[in-house]
């Protein structure tokens, strides 16, 4: 199963190369990029790198904090927090691709020393007990069945007070998912939970709520918008369609209506370990 996750994500091996190719391409000098600069490339989630913020503002973060971000991707967010709070952050991805990737291009930005990537299990985290002061993760659990393993794994190495933050796709009352979609291409590898399942879950893990948010029709709105741009310029957002190949059109006109028919929801689930 975790096989077929990193597979689905991880079709180019060289992904550090073709990002900067397709960045040069477009007339950016490498040596003077900033976070923002590739923000629609490694903020890999439904309204970017906004969402990003908006969950960081809420984990009580200083420059002394050890952030972990769990399924980092291309390390996008880790850098977003890491820049905005200079502190440190780790991810940790199941796709090695992935993690090389988000080293270098974190090297490019200079936070090669504040965000460090290393390739690992969600439900299986290679870290001790208690390291971190607060952890994140955002869209990695609509691909993990064992969603119970992955949060007590999160209760266990956040320090006790700590803040989790998870902002996720969900199962919304609409019906069925359409694929394919950008975390799958049919459903052996999409594992949704209910807004109610996740609450539980995450209650069950050993954390207090703090918050819940709904932030399904500002999805709705971000996908029209992506989608109209798509159809004006006739080109697709570049690094998506670098990892997702020729299908990603298709997936985004199905997220489209996944989202507007209440298919999926986007929720945010503010937790106290
Ligand atoms: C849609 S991407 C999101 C990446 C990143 N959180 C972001 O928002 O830019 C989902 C990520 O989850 C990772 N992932 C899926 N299952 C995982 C697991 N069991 N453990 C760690 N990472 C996992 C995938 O490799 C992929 O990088």
């Amino acid at each position: 199963m975790t096989d077929q996750v990193a597979s689905h994500y991880s079709e180019n091996p060289e992904l550090a190369d073709v990002i900067a190719r397709n960045l040069r391409s477009a007339g950016s000098d490498l040596k003077k990029l900033t976070t923002a600069d590739f923000a629609t490339v490694d903020e890999f989630h439904i309204r970017g790198r906004k969402a990003t913020l908006e969950l960081a503002v809420q984990m009580n973060l200083n420059a002394n904090s050890h952030v972990l971000d769990i399924g980092s991707g291309l390390g996008g967010p880790a850098r977003t927090v890491a820049e905005t709070y200079g502190c440190q952050v780790t991810g940790i991805d199941l796709t090695q691709a992935f993690c090389n990737a988000a080293t270098a291009m974190s090297e490019w930005v200079g936070l090669g020393k504040r965000a460090s990537f290393k390739q690992g299990d969600a439900t299986n985290l290679p870290f001790d007990s208690k390291t971190f002061d607060a952890a994140m993760t955002i869209h990695v659990a609509m691909n993990i069945a064992a969603k119970d393993k992955m949060y007590m794994e999160a209760r266990r190495v956040v320090k006790p007070g700590g803040i989790f933050a998870v902002y996720d796709i969900l199962q919304g009352e609409g019906g069925e998912v359409l694929y394919p979609v950008p975390w799958a291409r049919d459903p052996s590898i999409s594992h949704l939970a209910t807004p109610e399942q996740m609450s539980a879950l995450l209650i069950g893990a050993g954390f207090k709520l703090r918050d819940v948010q709904d932030s399904t029709e500002e999805s709705q709105s971000f996908f029209e918008r992506m989608t109209a741009q798509m159809a004006k310029t006739g080109s697709l957002p570049v690094a998506w369609r670098l990892f997702l190949g020729d299908d990603f059109p298709t997936m985004a006109r199905n997220q489209v209506r996944n989202v507007t028919e209440r298919r999926i929801r986007t929720v945010s689930f503010i937790c106290v370990a």
